[in-house]
């Protein structure tokens, strides 16, 4: 049964510098949601929190985007994984999938079928250890497929080379440090507090972790990494600026984001980058979309991973949607440790996630 009204949150303002709570505004309307020909309704059970919402809120800086900024007004983008509640004319799916996509900040959202609009596994067939709430962390696009096709096409990681990951102990950092050991690579996570470096050390297993707040910070990361051969860079700034003075010859760097800019505070650009002459060295962007068609090879390997027990993963679970505007600023003062979610019909007892 439908109810007779929902909640959303829209976008009120675009933010100039940090999301504050003028940023968006919740409206609970009446229900008229229906699914056209070729569209389903969806129920969103899980929403995910990630980085790239300050992008699509409006980019604080000169840039060309690969999608459009949320107009004023419309729901907020965001990724969430749901269940089909009615079907349009003319779509495969049923009643009663489990989809994940671009469903947006809300309780429903009325989805095309198609590219965008992904159906999961029933979770009788998941392979064994995996989860709902994976198809969003490590079977997500934003966290998983990101981590996988940025170390291993990108960065073309190698056994026995110095892998150097910032932002280790998030979401796709923690991925990308795994995947390094998978591989055979030494790895080294640079994160924001003790207590990250720590999980990152006894828990992921990493070689060591690097508190970049800690002003003996350049002294450890010499003596840690001496110099590295991969540099998977989710922060940008200083910490890329140094990364770059410690590079070996023919090292690669492979930006998945800069977060440390994203609310157009930190504006110095790159200074060193000299080495990446001296050293032959590579830095190469990389969009995860741009993968999509390899996405099956992803979830393959990754499935695989969890259910072998190798890859770990941390979910921080926000209740309730009134509360995703207020958590979603966790992501840039560092509040979030592995991936952050936001629980809107199920509750958080249902979710096993093994760390
Ligand atoms: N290229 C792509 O296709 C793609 C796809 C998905 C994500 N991304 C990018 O990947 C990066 C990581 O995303 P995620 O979802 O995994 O987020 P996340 O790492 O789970 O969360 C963000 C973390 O960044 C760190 N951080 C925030 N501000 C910082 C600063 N000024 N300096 C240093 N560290 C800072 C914080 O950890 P600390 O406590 O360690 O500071 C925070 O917990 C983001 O840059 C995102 O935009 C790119």
């Amino acid at each position: 049964m439908l109810p007779k009204h929902y909640t959303r949150i829209v976008l009120a303002e675009r933010p100039k510098t940090d999301f504050t709570p003028t940023t968006f505004l919740r409206e609970t309307v009446a229900f008229d949601l229906k699914p056209g020909p070729g569209e389903v309704l969806v129920r969103v059970d899980w929403i995910s929190l990630d980085p790239a919402m300050r992008g699509w809120a409006g980019w604080p800086m000169e840039v060309v985007t690969y999608i459009p900024p949320v107009e004023i007004g419309a729901v907020m983008r965001s990724f969430g994984l749901g269940a089909v509640v009615e079907v349009g004319e003319g779509c495969e799916l049923r009643t009663g999938d489990i989809v994940c996509g671009l469903t947006g900040l809300a309780e429903y959202a009325v989805m095309k079928e198609g590219e965008r609009l992904q159906k999961i596994m029933a979770p009788e067939s998941n392979p064994p250890g995996v989860q709902l709430l994976d198809f969003l962390g490590p079977l997500g696009i934003a966290g998983g497929f990101t981590a996988y096709f940025g170390l291993l096409d990108v960065a073309q990681i190698k056994a026995g080379e110095t892998l150097v990951v910032s932002g280790a102990a998030g979401q796709v950092g923690s991925l990308v440090c795994q995947i390094g050991k998978l591989y055979g690579a030494k790895v080294i996570g640079i994160a924001g507090t003790d207590e990250k470096c720590r999980w990152l050390s006894e828990e992921l297993k990493i070689d060591a972790a690097l508190n970049y707040k800690s002003p003996s910070f350049r002294e450890d990361f010499k003596d840690a990494v001496g110099y590295l051969d991969v540099f998977f860079d989710n922060v940008g700034g200083e910490i890329l600026n140094f990364a770059i003075t410690r590079l070996k010859q023919g090292a690669r760097i492979a930006l998945c984001g800069a977060i440390s800019t994203y609310n157009g505070l930190e504006t110095k650009g790159i200074t060193s980058y000299m080495n990446l002459v001296m050293q032959r060295a590579k830095i190469e962007g990389f969009v995860v979309s741009d993968y999509s068609r390899r996405y099956p090879e992803a979830l393959r390997d990754l499935s695989k991973w969890i259910s072998e027990g190798r890859i770990i993963r941390r979910y921080h679970i926000i209740e309730g949607l009134e509360n995703a505007p207020e958590a979603l600023p966790l992501l840039f003062t560092g509040g979030n440790t592995g991936k952050l979610l936001v629980t809107i019909f199920l509750r958080p007892r249902r979710c096993y996630a093994n760390s």
